[in-house]
């Protein structure tokens, strides 16, 4: 369940050992490792697949009823985990320059995880089984009917970013592939 926040504590553990890295590439190198270069590509494009696997896997369970594929308490907690750390690898594949489109990205990025943290507040207000179904019988309280309605209102924000956040993504990755990689 979400309330021991055991997936943010693995996040910060593995935000750990990738900062160790990034602080090891910039001692050997002394500079800031480039989008573009090996370290600071590969920590983008692994990112990224973190995040497009952040973004796909728990609506594909969700959407599954089926118990066998693991419970829908734990996707949401890999789904939290690999939503923080995919972000983070990226915030550092950006070698803190935030120009056009991809400075843009960045910001969606920022935006989603923030809002992120809100839902993830508000989805811990609502009683729910373990495997993460919300309890019906429970929600006539008022607070209770209102933490619903207030988890309704956040995915009509929080989904339609997510769907940005790709869309400018594609087109800076398109863009950086093209101009950055191929017309080397
Ligand atoms: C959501 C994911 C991503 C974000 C937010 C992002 C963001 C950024 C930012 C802010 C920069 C620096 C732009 C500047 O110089 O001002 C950059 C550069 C770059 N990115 Fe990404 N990036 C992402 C994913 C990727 C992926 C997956 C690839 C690889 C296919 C990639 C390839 C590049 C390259 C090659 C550059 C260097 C461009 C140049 O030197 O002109 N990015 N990215
Ligand atoms: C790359 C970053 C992220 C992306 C692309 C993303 C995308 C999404 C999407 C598409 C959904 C809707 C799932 C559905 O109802 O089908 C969702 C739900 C959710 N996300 Fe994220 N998310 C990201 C990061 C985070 C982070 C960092 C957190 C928490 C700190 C978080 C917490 C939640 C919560 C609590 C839900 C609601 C679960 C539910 O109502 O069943 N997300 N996210």
């Amino acid at each position: 369940m979400l309330r021991g926040g055991r997936e943010l504590w693995w996040a910060f553990f593995v935000g750990i050992l990738i900062t160790g890295a990034y602080g090891g590439v910039y001692l050997t190198t002394r500079k800031i490792p480039a989008a573009s270069e090996l370290f600071g590509h590969a920590i983008g494009i692994f990112g990224f697949i973190l995040m497009l696997m952040t973004e796909v896997l728990y609506s594909l369970r969700k959407r599954t009823r089926s118990a066998s594929w693991g419970r829908m308490s734990s996707w949401l907690q890999f789904h939290i985990f690999t939503g923080l750390v995919g972000p983070y690898m990226v915030l550092l594949h950006t070698s803190w320059k935030f120009n056009g489109l991809a400075g843009v990205t960045t910001l969606f990025t920022l935006i989603i995880v923030v809002s992120g943290f809100i839902g993830r507040y508000i989805y811990t207000r609502i009683p729910r089984t373990l495997d993460g179904l919300e309890i019906e019988g429970t929600l006539s309280e008022s607070a209770l009917r209102q933490a619903r309605q207030l988890m309704a209102l956040w995915h009509t924000v929080h989904i339609p970013i997510g769907m940005a956040l790709f869309v400018s993504a594609f087109v800076h990755i398109g863009g950086a592939i093209y101009y950055a990689t191929l017309l080397k």
